[in-house]
């Protein structure tokens, strides 16, 4: 971003960056997880999760990767020590269940993850809605995507 582009920020940022580094880490934190899941699932129609979670995943690299540009054209760069991943991030890594044919947790762990998402980018896009427009557009874009995750992972709960 050049001088007048950042200019028109109207906020601290130093502060929008440090929300983005969290994102960023947060990010990372769900491409692992739904690959690692991804590769582990098992037991009866363990196919369509894993399916799912290769879809999911592939979006979060791709979040992570405009977050990272967004951080870049801000000035900065991307944290870049993956020891600092899981510190920076907003929630703690969520460990994937020990046995591989739950899917029902599988599930519950992808819609946690989804809702905290979902919680971080509504946050980011109230503080920079009017006043940082080229991150509030990214934002809502990631946001309506970790909404359709959401709802992709809630509707195979078990009532
Ligand atoms: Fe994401
Ligand atoms: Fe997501």
């Amino acid at each position: 971003m050049g001088k007048t582009a950042r200019a028109i920020v109207d906020l601290s940022l130093k502060e929008l960056v440090k929300d983005l580094q969290k994102a960023y880490c947060d990010e990372w934190l769900a491409y692992y997880l739904y690959w690692y899941m991804a590769q582990i699932v098992s037991g009866r129609a363990y196919e369509d999760i894993k399916e799912m979670l290769e879809k999911l995943a592939k979006d979060e690299l791709e979040h992570a990767t405009e977050i990272a540009d967004l951080i870049i054209k801000l000035g900065d760069s991307p944290i870049a020590n993956p020891m600092e991943l899981e510190k920076n991030a907003n929630a703690p890594f969520l460990m994937p269940p020990k046995n591989t044919a739950d899917i029902n947790r599988i599930i519950r762990i992808v819609t946690e993850a989804e809702s905290g998402a979902i919680e971080v980018y509504s946050k980011i896009a109230k503080k920079t809605l009017g006043k940082d427009h080229v991150t509030y557009q990214l934002v809502t874009h990631i946001l309506s995507e970790e909404v359709d995750h959401e709802e992709m992972f809630e509707n195979l709960m078990e009532r």
